[in-house]
């Protein structure tokens, strides 16, 4: 930003910016920070594993299916991304209206996954 003749306004503007995206970054990533991995398992258990193989100790998925895991371990890889992602059905998908605690949830169970 360029500094104006006017420096005042200015600065309480950034300071206005400043407090704005506090309170927004206490309202947003809260959903993904609350989020419930163990439930996301369960939720990745039941809607997911027909294609994917979501948890170390399932035996098989559909073939060309990345595995939760590999997901997990991608470079950028983020459970918020991820739950984004969960709000609109991937195309070869089908569309299970997926909520946005349990996108959240399903996105914090595959992060675990890279551990
Ligand atoms: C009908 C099969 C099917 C089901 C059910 C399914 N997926 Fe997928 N999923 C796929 C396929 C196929 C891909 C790979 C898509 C591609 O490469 O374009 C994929 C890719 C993904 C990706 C990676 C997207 C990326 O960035 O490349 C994520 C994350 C994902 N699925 C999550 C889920 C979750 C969570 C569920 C359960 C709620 C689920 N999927 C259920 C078939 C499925």
């Amino acid at each position: 930003m360029t500094r104006s003749a006017c420096r005042r306004p200015v600065q309480r503007t950034r300071a206005f910016a400043a407090a704005l995206t506090l309170m927004l970054s206490a309202l947003l990533p809260g959903a993904a920070l609350a989020a419930d991995a163990a439930h996301g398992e369960t939720l990745a258990k039941r809607w997911c594993a027909s294609c994917h193989i979501v948890a170390p100790d399932q035996p098989r998925g559909t073939d060309n299916v990345p595995t939760f895991a590999s997901i997990a371990k991608r470079p950028g890889f983020s459970a918020d991304q991820t739950a984004r992602f969960l709000m609109n059905p991937h195309p070869k998908m089908p569309d299970m209206q997926i909520g946005r605690g349990e996108a959240a949830d399903l996105g914090a169970y595959i992060a675990s996954l890279a551990k």
